[in-house]
């Protein structure tokens, strides 16, 4: 999960709601993946192909999630269950929009997913540079009384682009009540 600067991305942040806007957090529709997309554009997130988010939309709905305020999506996540490992649920993607970060939309959006998923380990990969998503996944491990354990998972060397290499967190989850 790396980020690019926002001098890269070229879409304006769309969310000018109030703070005290409802939240809804639903599971997504093939109709998000659009919204998905320009999200993780204007968003700073390393973009994947628009299809990739059409995709997870629709087949990987249980798995992932919007956060809308006055139907306008303002936060997702994209996640899976590795097929190797159905026990975990690997969180690919997340994504608040710039103006509704710090907010709690991020945590919300992944207990949400926990909440209906019946797994004991929460995984996902944030480059060393991404303090704000280690931030989240750290606050993730203490509400669970839990903590981050890391692995080597996909190195520099591995990527074809020079890409920051992306190493494995795991939260064990089978401690929470
Ligand atoms: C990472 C991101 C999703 C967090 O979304 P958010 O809705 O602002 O996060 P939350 O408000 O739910 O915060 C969750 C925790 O992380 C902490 N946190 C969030 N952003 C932080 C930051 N920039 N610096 C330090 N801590 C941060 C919060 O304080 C909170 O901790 P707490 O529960 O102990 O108080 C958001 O900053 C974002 O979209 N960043 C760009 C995309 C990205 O990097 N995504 C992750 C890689 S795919």
């Amino acid at each position: 999960m790396p980020t690019r600067t926002q001098h890269e991305t070229d879409d304006p942040p769309t969310d000018t709601t109030p703070e005290s806007a409802p939240l809804t957090i639903r599971p997504t529709t093939a109709a998000d993946g659009a919204e998905m997309w320009h999200l993780a554009r204007g968003g700073g997130l390393d973009l994947n192909s628009s299809y990739a988010y059409l995709l997870y939309a629709r087949d990987f709905a249980d798995t992932c999630r919007v956060a809308t305020v006055d139907g306008n999506v303002v936060g997702f996540v994209m996640a899976h269950r590795p097929p190797g490992r159905p026990r975990s649920v690997f969180v690919w993607q997340v994504g608040v929009s710039p103006a509704a970060r710090g907010r709690g939309v991020a945590g919300r959006m992944i207990e949400d997913l926990l909440d209906t998923l019946d797994v004991d380990t929460l995984e996902a990969t944030v480059t060393e540079s991404n303090g704000a998503s280690r931030a989240l996944f750290g606050s993730i491990a203490r509400n669970h009384g839990s903590e981050v354990v890391w692995h080597d998972f996909i190195r520099t060397e591995d990527f074809p682009d020079g890409h920051e290499a992306e190493p494995l967190l795991q939260i064990d989850l089978t401690g929470r009540s």
